[in-house]
């Protein structure tokens, strides 16, 4: 059977760079507080008509020139994100046209902070199974247009940047143990409420009704901050050892855990609980803040740049929670 393998990354944020001093001149909110509580420094936001695709597309470009691939060459698109350009078609279509194709498949996924995890899992079952060869995946977001900010939103408006990620995986026929060893995916659907944007919405007889002014909270994303920082910290681990088990490895045999970047304190105390080595888990949201289905493979990029993992044989963890409920957990082995 194939094996899913990466055969090079791109990223791409926009130019605009908001620091949280930035932040300081249109809210109630301070460097302190944001540093001290999630570990953000800093975020980029377009400026600018700039879509999820269009960010999708930049670093699309780079991990295509990374992988030695063209356009053409893809028989599959997978694009995860919860800030679609548009309404519909979906992000996927908008970003196949940009890279000049017209026939090849492109799927959106819509699991926010786990789109990657999801994508991923995806991609392996289109390898194995035989239906695509050449994926393209693609994590991308643009939060900053619909985000809250006045001081009402800070506790949200804060943490969300905007950016993309791009993956290309091949189906290599190999003997050796590589590419995705075991995915673990889950969601709670019950707890749809602690995270999310409710306007406008299909389920009513008028999507954006117009008795609701379009400053009212439900045209922004609401997060149960706290509740869904307990459901990580010990949601996590519990993904991390279902997916160790299911590919029969130790956690002792990972190079990298590379985490959804929603909080450093969630992934501090993740780490604390693993008892993992500070240079086996991946920060990135400092630089960045939380980019949603783009985060996960924004640090890949990176940890792959810098010489961090991507050796033959290394191995890596990626992982995360966020809206849906959904978390999960996939391991990944370099050929
Ligand atoms: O990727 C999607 C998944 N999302 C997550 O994983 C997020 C998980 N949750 C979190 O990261 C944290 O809960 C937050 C960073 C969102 C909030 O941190 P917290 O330590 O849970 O703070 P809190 O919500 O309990 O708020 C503490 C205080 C409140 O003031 P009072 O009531 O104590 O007077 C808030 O009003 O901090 C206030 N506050 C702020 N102050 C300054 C909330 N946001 C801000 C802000 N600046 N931006």
């Amino acid at each position: 059977m194939k094996k899913s393998i990466i055969k090079g990354t791109g990223m791409f944020v926009p130019p605009n760079l908001v620091t949280n001093h930035d932040l300081e001149k249109i809210m109630d909110t301070s460097d302190e507080w944001i540093k001290q509580r999630t570990g953000i420094e800093q975020r980029y936001w377009i400026d600018g008509v700039t879509g999820s695709s269009d960010l999708g597309f930049e670093a699309s470009k780079i991990a295509l020139e990374n992988a030695g691939w063209k356009p053409e060459d893809l028989d599959f698109i997978i694009f995860a994100t919860l800030s679609p350009d548009i309404m519909f078609p979906g992000s996927g279509c908008l970003l196949q046209a940009k890279l000049g194709l017209n026939k090849t498949p492109a799927l959106d996924i819509r699991q926010q902070c786990t789109g990657f995890l999801y994508g991923l899992a995806t991609a392996d079952a289109y390898i194995k199974s035989g239906l695509a060869h050449k994926i393209l995946l693609v994590g991308g977001e643009v939060h900053s247009s619909g985000l809250d900010k006045s001081t009402r939103g800070r506790d949200v408006t804060v943490i969300f940047g905007d950016g993309a990620a791009a993956v290309c995986i091949e189906g290599v026929e190999t003997k050796k143990e590589a590419g995705v060893l075991a995915s673990v995916l889950h969601a709670d659907g019950n707890l749809a409420g602690a995270l999310m944007t409710e306007l406008p919405a299909s389920r009513l007889p008028v999507r954006m009704p117009p008795e609701i002014p379009f400053d009212d909270v439900r045209y922004y994303p609401v997060m149960d901050g706290s509740a869904i920082f307990k459901k990580a910290v010990r949601m996590l681990p519990k993904v991390i050892n279902e997916s160790l088990e299911k590919a029969k490895i130790t956690l002792e045999q990972i190079d990298l855990i590379i985490p959804h970047q929603a909080n450093m304190r969630i992934n501090q105390a993740l780490g604390q609980f693993l008892k993992l080595d500070e240079t086996k888990i991946c920060h990135n949201i400092q630089k960045y803040g939380n980019t949603t289905a783009a985060s996960i493979p924004i640090a890949l990029h990176e940890a792959m740049e810098q010489g961090r993992i991507g050796k033959s044989g290394d191995i890596v963890l990626f992982t995360g929670l966020g809206a849906g409920l959904t978390w999960g957990s996939v391991i990944y082995k370099f050929l």
